[in-house]
């Protein structure tokens, strides 16, 4: 199955159900809201889980593009990504959380073919404002789908106020040999959907009150599902990335891991540029320029002749973000060379402090992580 294979029988699936398809709200959330970027499908829609009647109905289904920093130092590895589409479902106050984990199974099984003996599901386990989750519990146990209970984990907001609550999530068996262990043991387990029972509210005080409505919020990374679906070992071996695998590992000579963390920077940098961003030292720039940054950091580890010039502007999505990245390199060039003349001088040798590092940031423009990337 390819990525658009994926997504027509996702959507098919809730159609068939009463589900509306809604379209995917900007990645660039409006300036009202808090948010830099669009983080989760539910984002946008957190009017209508507190309550506002949505124009298309009770039941909506859609593929939202979503960015998110919070995972940052786990790119690199085989399954997290910057930039990446969710696959999401909702009810407003209309159908129940057992009846989205029930239909969740029957699309994992008989619109995806996984098999129920790679499929493993967490429940919330309780903690001391809300009760343990009992239901969802039965209901995978009545589905025959191993089950365990986390506290942590299996709670889901949005933020530190706001709808929030209780998830299931269901995890895939990515190991080679027959599946073992659990989720919270084994990370071979990789997470694939999640069923929020979004029928809480946290306050400014910490405190939960039930929503005016009780809700259904699922979520599923369409890259990490098409990597399982298309037997992949990584994310970055599915058909969204052949473009960038088959391009990038001929220009330059990266391991595994900094191949990736290239692939996914350069990616999420160009969509966002693309959104007409641009590197800057606050906000959504800053996020570019980190981004763009730390790819050139990895890029240029072993040779610092590499560049983003080398790419073709196709790749990247034109030659205005092309420009754009080239740019952004040449800055930071400048930023390198006058770092190291910096970090040449006497009073700079040795181990740095706390004060070292404050002097070089405040005084002279150099933030702590370009700072220890020089000195490594
Ligand atoms: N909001 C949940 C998540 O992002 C489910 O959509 O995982």
């Amino acid at each position: 199955m390819n990525t658009d294979d994926i997504v027509r029988t996702f959507l098919d699936f809730y159609r068939e159900r009463g589900h509306e398809p809604i379209t995917g709200s900007s990645l660039l959330p409006p300036p009202s809201d808090p948010v830099l970027f669009t983080t989760s499908g539910m984002h946008p829609l957190t009017p209508y889980l507190k309550g506002r009647p949505h124009p298309q109905g009770r039941r909506l289904v859609n593929v939202q593009r979503c960015l998110r920093t919070t995972d940052l130092d786990e790119i690199g590895d085989l399954t997290h990504l910057t930039v990446f589409d969710m696959l999401g479902s909702w009810s407003l106050g209309d159908y129940s959380h057992p009846q989205s984990l029930r239909w969740g199974y029957e699309l994992l099984r008989d619109g995806f073919g996984i098999p129920r003996e790679k499929l493993y599901a967490t429940v919330f386990g309780g903690d001391e404002q809300v009760g343990p989750d009992l239901e969802s519990l039965g209901i995978w146990r009545e589905l025959g789908v191993p089950v365990e209970s986390t506290r942590d984990e299996n709670w889901w907001s949005n933020g530190p106020v706001g709808p929030c609550g209780p998830d299931s999530e269901i995890f895939y068996w990515t190991g080679d040999g027959p599946p073992e262990g659990s989720p919270t043991g084994d990370p071979r387990w990789v997470e694939i959907w999640n069923h929020v029972h979004m029928r809480l509210e946290r306050g400014e005080d910490g405190g939960l009150v039930p929503l005016r409505q009780v809700n259904v919020d699922t979520g599923m990374g369409l890259e990490r599902l098409a990597s399982v679906l298309q037997g992949c070992r990584s994310v970055y071996d599915t058909d969204v990335f052949e473009p960038w695998m088959r391009v990038l590992p001929t220009l330059w000579d990266l391991d595994e891991r900094s191949l990736r963390v290239v692939c996914d920077h350069l990616r999420s940098s160009a969509v966002v540029i693309g959104e007409g961003v641009r590197p800057s030292n606050t906000g959504r720039g800053y996020v570019v320029r980190r981004l763009i940054r730390r790819m050139l950091t990895v890029l240029r580890r072993d040779d610092d002749s590499r560049t983003v010039g080398d790419l073709p502007g196709e790749l990247v999505g034109g030659s205005t973000v092309r420009g754009v990245v080239l740019e952004e390199e040449r800055r930071f060039s400048q930023v390198l060379d006058r770092g190291r003349r910096v970090l040449s001088r006497p009073e700079f040798r040795g181990v740095l402090g706390d004060e070292a590092y404050r002097l070089l940031h405040d005084t002279y423009g150099l933030p702590r992580e370009l700072v220890v990337g020089l000195l490594r």
